[in-house]
């Protein structure tokens, strides 16, 4: 037979203790998601009254200005302050040089100039590269032999920011990868006087398979080869600091680590070591991997999403860019009520 021992109560450091109830644990949370965390991306169709859903993003559209400026108000109202726009530009305006990157009536600036026209107090944010706009599907132009040509595409993404400036952005993104563009694109933009546009470099931006739907939903997915010559590569932590230690010095306002979710390190080691605010990207394939989870009913929906965003939070971030914003919002804001 067994013999019956008693628990002794003596344990003095018990931790869940102050696990007992949900009054505590708030108390003690070190770290707390809010609306004013949430940057919106959203993808911008030509057309008017034109909404197309995007297979891989379950959820999530690209629509026509109309449309966005709809739902503006419905944004706002739930407290989100930024948004950031990407084009869908149809195959026939693509060409070698990405002429319609320059295009003052193009879609990015005229979605900027109507969103700061009507809301004024609404942030946009937009992207700086020529993927979107280009035959190649590179975020820099392409050489006859294939090469990514880096002084060139500067020249034209200075021009690209100037567009948007004029147009109203509050910041100028760029995403390109390229060297030396930062410090480019700052003094392009003060040469012309637009000395309050801020810049939120893409600084740590690496070369992830996790981009395979925002490429579906822009139809911008390279034609031949990849991004490895000028996105990070994903094995490397060091390299990435080199980054935005040099981007910091050409003049960013805000750096970003990209993807998120699967790089909560760098995001760690970059908040840490620099004094300038970090921003994450939780990317197209962060989105779609809890999407295609829930869908099948493997995820509960609602804690999945905001777990996801407040652990990048937890890992230094100050703002996050998600496709979740304007559901994690309603979801916050639900949990107020409750
Ligand atoms: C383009 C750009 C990309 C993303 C943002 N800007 C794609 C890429 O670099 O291939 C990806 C965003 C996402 O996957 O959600 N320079």
């Amino acid at each position: 037979m067994m013999s019956e021992t008693k628990p002794s109560p003596h344990l003095p450091v018990r931790l869940r203790r102050n696990r007992r109830n949900e009054g505590i644990r708030s108390l003690l949370r070190e770290t707390e998601l809010s609306v004013t965390d949430f940057v919106y991306p959203v993808f911008v169709a030509e057309g008017a009254g034109r909404e197309e859903p995007i297979p891989s993003m379950p959820g999530i559209s690209r629509k026509s200005i109309d449309l966005w400026l709809e739902e503006i108000p419905e944004l706002l109202n739930l407290g989100l302050k930024a948004i950031a726009p990407f084009p869908v530009v149809p195959e026939e305006k693509k060409d070698k040089r990405a002429s319609e990157a320059l295009n003052p009536q193009g879609l990015i600036p005229q979605f900027t100039r109507e969103v700061k026209k009507h809301f004024p107090q609404m942030i946009v944010m937009t992207d700086i590269a020529l993927d979107p706009f280009n035959t190649d599907g590179h975020d820099g132009l392409v050489s006859d032999t294939g090469e990514i040509l880096n002084d060139e595409t500067v020249e034209l993404l200075c021009r690209m920011a100037l567009c948007h400036a004029e147009a109203g952005a509050d910041f100028v993104c760029p995403s390109d990868m390229m060297d030396g563009r930062i410090g480019r694109i700052r003094s392009s933009l003060d040469d012309a006087a637009y000395t309050g546009t801020g810049i939120i470099a893409y600084s740590a931006k690496y070369a992830s398979a996790f981009y395979g739907p925002f490429r579906d939903a822009l139809q911008s997915a390279p034609k031949a080869g990849d991004k490895k010559t000028y996105q990070i590569d994903p094995a490397s932590r060091r390299e990435a600091l080199r980054e935005v230690e040099s981007d910091i010095g050409e003049g960013a306002d805000v750096v970003m680590v990209k993807p998120a979710g699967a790089y909560l390190d760098i995001i760690r080691d970059v908040s840490h070591t620099f004094n300038i605010p970090v921003c994450a990207y939780q990317v197209s394939g962060e989105y779609a991997m809890i999407a295609a989870a829930v869908g099948n009913g493997w995820l509960a929906r609602g804690p999945a999403i905001l777990e996801s965003l407040l652990c990048i939070k937890r890992a230094g971030a100050r703002f996050i860019w998600t496709y979740f914003a304007k559901e994690a919002a309603l979801l916050l804001k639900n949990q107020e009520h409750r």
